[in-house]
């Protein structure tokens, strides 16, 4: 009964299908397959325009990247203080990008949102065009964000306008892209090229794949150079069709989507479970993760009953992290609300 992260579900039974398919025969190597070029064209049509897929191993490639072919080492990319770039990512960003500056904006009405603002990430421009200064490259949003909310097209469209205004792209960490389309109900252009998104890192490994993310250049323009920092970087797979494969199969029949959309359904049903016990429910549930405040004991008693979830400090002493995922099952949500029923009214 695992609600820590997206990341220790399993993969997909259609996915290992899709490797077993793809372990038939030879194939050419580093992205020269069959399935690399079918996948190039899948991601043509699910963009509706000409992209460039560079599949990686790792959401943290797709991000230093994905944000190293736009920063140069005098850079700064702005972002949210807890966005996955700069918490969790031990500097991959800065490394890939030669020394680019993570530039933190802790500001604005949405910063409680986990989101950016682009008049709070304008007020954090500094000395633009000094030499003592770094110098505005990339304005870095996730979508959904570390906490599980969601930006709208319009709110992406005024980071893009305000990142044109000042030479900067727009990159999206799309960890759990999926979770976030249908949640908005949203075609993959609309939250990306439409509004103005340069660059997207896809993520597929959360959602059913098992090792299987991948760079979308909305510049194809830029994919020779993004080629060579990709094999730089250690990320050019020999055996890209095992990944290439996955992505295929996770894109097909809507897989990715079907897995999305239980991973959401499965944390509002926790979290409209939270409120009907009296349980805080902090911030709104948009997607799959629900954060909830729940006492030092009702937390220890709940783990020693074999539900597992985080801590989560940075929201409160008392606040606690479910995730749900494409496997997450309803008796194990179900179980969990009981178990804390039984715990209110024993109190
Ligand atoms: C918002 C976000 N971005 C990117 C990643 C990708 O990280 P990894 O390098 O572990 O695949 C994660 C995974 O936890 C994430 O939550």
């Amino acid at each position: 009964m695992d609600f820590r992260s997206d990341n220790t579900a399993g993969a997909h039974p259609a996915i290992l299908e899709a490797l077993a398919r793809a372990n038939r025969g030879t194939a050419s190597a580093y992205g020269e397959d069959p399935v690399s070029a079918r996948l190039a064209q899948r991601f043509n049509e699910l963009f509706e325009r000409e992209v460039a897929v560079f599949p990686v191993a790792t959401g943290t490639a797709a991000n230093a990247l994905s944000l190293a072919l736009y920063t140069p080492p005098w850079g700064a990319v702005y972002c949210h203080p807890h966005a996955h770039i700069q918490v969790s990512e031990c500097g991959a960003p800065e490394a890939f990008s030669a020394g680019a500056k993570l530039v933190s904006v802790q500001a604005g009405p949405l910063y409680s949102l986990g989101k950016l603002d682009a008049d709070a990430v304008a007020r954090a421009i500094h000395r633009e065009g000094a030499v003592h200064a770094v110098q505005p490259a990339a304005v870095s949003i996730s979508q959904p964000s570390e906490v599980g909310t969601l930006y709208t097209p319009a709110e992406t469209a005024q980071l893009a306008e305000l990142a044109r205004r000042h030479g900067m792209v727009l990159h999206v960490d799309g960890a759990r892209f999926a979770n976030a389309l249908v949640a908005l109900a949203a075609s993959p252009a609309e939250l990306t090229w439409k509004a103005g998104v340069d660059v997207l890192s896809f993520g597929g490994t959360k959602n059913g794949c098992l090792a299987a993310e991948a760079v979308v250049l909305f510049q194809p323009e830029r994919a020779r150079e993004l080629a060579f920092r990709r094999k730089r970087a250690g990320h050019l797979l020999s055996k890209q069709r095992f990944v290439a494969a996955q992505l295929e199969a996770y894109l097909e029949d809507e897989l990715w989507l079907v897995n999305a959309r239980h991973a959401n359904a499965m944390a509002h049903a926790l979290a409209d479970g939270f409120s009907a016990l009296g349980v805080r429910v902090l911030g709104p549930v948009a997607t799959n993760q629900v954060f909830a405040e729940l006492s030092p004991c009702a937390s220890a008693t709940l783990r020693a009953s074999g539900f597992q979830f985080y801590d989560w400090p940075t929201l409160g002493p008392e606040a606690r992290r479910f995730v749900t995922a494409f496997d997450s099952r309803k008796a194990d949500v179900d179980a969990l609300l009981e178990e804390l029923a039984g715990l209110r009214a024993a109190h």
